[in-house]
């Protein structure tokens, strides 16, 4: 895992470089503006709404961390056309924990990045889907929880409406429902020190979804409307019926995960 600050190349493997950004003090993003600087991480950062989210975070003054599996730096633009200051770190989904280890200073964590391998049913594409929409965003999220013992920080999963809804790809609904059903389970356990956050987002344009209905800066800046609102659950989408659904979803699992199984030592 590298990082590098933008306008700069990427250093070069294997031994990723100590963290560059300077760290202030830094309070939380708890549901109101903070006047102290925040620092946010995304994942998927050089997708649609990762972009979305780095400058909706920008305008709010968040200190950023794009986090791509890409080598070539984001080219991160304001409306202006100016350069958004962030750093630029590069993963590959596996490399969790020197991931994590980077992240000290993160205040919210946004697990973004997923794969939608459409009609695929293969091996490797079960394979991919399940690393990429579900196993590495479970590890990411019980990584971060260890590491953000004692502080208040919160990590924000963007599962899909595909957790309750078809997507029209298996592999794709199979492993986002898998990430929904984890964070209900282990949000038992984490989130009284963690504040979790699942996004549930109806279709917006992307290269994941070229014909999404929705823009992914509006999405971007419903997102952030609602983690003012201090929304646990965070539904965008035109669908009416993931509003109605969802939450019954999310208390229905809370309800038989609770009542079916206990909370052990680690
Ligand atoms: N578009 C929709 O209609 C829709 C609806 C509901 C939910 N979502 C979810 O929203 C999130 C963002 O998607 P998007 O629509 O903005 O799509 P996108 O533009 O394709 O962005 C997804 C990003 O995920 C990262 N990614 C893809 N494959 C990866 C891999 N093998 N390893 C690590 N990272 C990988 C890539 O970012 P880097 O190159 O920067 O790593 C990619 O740009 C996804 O989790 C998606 O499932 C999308």
């Amino acid at each position: 895992m590298r990082t590098t600050e933008p306008g700069l190349p990427a250093a070069s493997p294997p031994d990723p470089p100590a963290k560059t950004i300077t760290n202030t003090a830094t309070t939380p993003f708890s549901g109101s503006p903070s006047s102290d600087v925040i620092t946010v991480a995304i994942t998927g950062a050089s997708g649609a709404l990762g972009q979305a989210l780095l400058r909706r975070w920008h305008q709010q003054g968040a200190r950023l961390i794009a986090i791509t599996s890409r080598e070539t730096p984001l080219e991160l633009l304001d409306r202006a056309g100016m350069p958004i200051p962030h750093q630029h770190m590069v993963w590959q989904v596996g490399e969790e924990q020197a991931l994590i280890a980077q992240l000290k200073e993160v205040d919210v964590l946004v697990l973004n990045h997923g794969v939608n391998v459409h009609q695929g049913r293969s091996a490797a594409n079960t394979q991919l889907s399940l690393e990429v929409n579900a196993l590495s965003s479970w590890r990411m999220l019980e990584l971060f929880a260890t590491q953000a013992r004692g502080r208040r920080a919160e990590v924000w999963l963007n599962t899909s409406e595909a957790e309750i809804q078809p997507a029209l790809s298996p592999l794709y609904e199979i492993s986002k429902r898998l990430l929904g059903q984890l964070i209900s389970l282990r949000a038992l356990d984490l989130s009284p020190s963690l504040r979790i956050r699942r996004l549930v987002l109806g279709p917006f344009r992307s290269a994941l979804n070229p014909i999404g209905v929705m823009d992914a800066d509006f999405v971007a800046g419903q997102i952030l409307m609602q983690a003012r609102f201090n929304l646990g659950l965070i539904i965008v989408t035109p669908n009416p019926l993931t509003y109605a659904l969802m939450p019954l979803t999310t208390l229905g699992r809370w309800l038989y995960f609770k009542a079916c199984s206990r909370s052990e030592p680690q």
